[in-house]
């Protein structure tokens, strides 16, 4: 399969990493010297076949781009983390609420949520990512405008959201009335996209650690996000990093938000079963 992305990634270097590179794959990623994060554990079970560890995308980065994820101080997302957390205490809406008047601090409330998203709602009948909760929150306890799905104050919100997660297990469930979605999702990633005609897995499973352009591949986890990204100077939502992927392969796109996509998220999530959740997170 690598000679295979070779001969299609014509024109696209893709070598081995040098020896004596710049990520430091035994470094330990303590947040604040208190949030003890595991980076690299045992693949989920599902994963049997492809993977027997898996790898959070921070093992990945150079000393310097880990360094900024180590202390709150130095992690650019946390601007968004404090803006958003004037909104939840911010009344909105018809029914005069604001997020807190019903959940009370984030700490308390919010503890553990982001490990466990996407999540199926029962009496939704579907598979909810935090967004489509927000929003859901908004407009039918709020009576508020829903915010656009790849907004800022969206992307934030999710961000101070999985604060008090951090440095728990994702622990997404696959079975039961989430099965078919994961299942939709798995699909998704396996296939091939765009004139490259490249899947998800042909780049994040079978040549993670190889450098693509100059970028050192991952295993494309989402563990991280929302992700503080150096090249645009933002936070960025997993589906903006999943359409992004898909357009390095000169294909037509999904939309943010949409079913394919939310399916999508699950299915990656997954992979990372077991991985801390890092977000916000900071990557190149
Ligand atoms: C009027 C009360 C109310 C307000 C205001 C409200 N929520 Fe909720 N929220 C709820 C209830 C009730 C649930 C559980 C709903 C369910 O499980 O279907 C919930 C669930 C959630 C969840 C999922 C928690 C979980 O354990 O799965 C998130 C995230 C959330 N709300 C975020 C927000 C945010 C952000 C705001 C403000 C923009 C907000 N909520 C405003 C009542 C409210
Ligand atoms: C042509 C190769 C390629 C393909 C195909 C590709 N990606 Fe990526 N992806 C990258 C590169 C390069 C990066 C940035 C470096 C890294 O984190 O791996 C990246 C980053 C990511 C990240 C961020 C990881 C982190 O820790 O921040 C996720 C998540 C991701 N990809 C998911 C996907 C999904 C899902 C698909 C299929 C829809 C996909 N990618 C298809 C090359 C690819």
């Amino acid at each position: 399969m690598k000679d295979a992305l070779r001969g299609v990634l014509a024109g696209v270097a893709l070598s081995a990493l040098a020896s004596g590179a710049t990520a430091q794959e035994d470094a330990k990623l303590i947040v604040n010297g208190e949030i003890e994060m595991v980076t690299t554990t045992t693949a989920p079970e599902h994963l049997e076949g492809a993977f027997r560890e898996i790898r959070s995308g921070w093992t990945f980065r150079t000393p310097e781009t880990q360094a900024l994820q180590m202390d709150d101080f130095e992690n650019p997302a946390m601007i968004a983390v404090d803006r958003a957390q004037v909104v939840w205490d911010a009344v909105d809406g018809t029914e005069g609420n604001s997020c807190s008047s019903c959940h009370g601090t984030v700490d308390e409330s919010m503890a553990g949520v982001r490990a466990v998203y996407p999540k199926w709602n029962e009496d939704a009948g579907e598979v909810r990512t935090l967004e489509m909760q927000i929003n859901d929150c908004r407009e039918n306890r709020m009576g508020a405008e829903p915010w656009d799905y790849g907004s800022t104050g969206m992307i934030d919100m999710t961000a101070l959201i999985s604060i008090p997660s951090r440095g728990m297990p994702v622990n997404v469930a696959i079975d039961g009335p989430a099965q078919s979605t994961w299942e939709k999702g798995k699909e998704i990633y396996y296939t091939r996209f765009g004139q490259l005609e490249l899947a998800c897995a042909n780049c994040h499973e079978d040549n993670y650690d190889n450098l693509i352009r100059a970028d050192h591949l991952s295993m494309g986890m989402t563990n991280g996000f929302p992700v503080y990204r150096l090249r645009n100077t933002r936070l960025n939502s997993t589906h903006q990093r999943f359409r992004g992927c898909i357009r390095d392969t000169r294909a037509e796109t999904f939309a943010v938000g949409s079913p394919e996509f939310v399916a999508l998220e699950l299915y990656v999530a997954s992979r990372g079963n077991g991985l801390s959740v890092e977000a916000p997170s900071v990557r190149n």
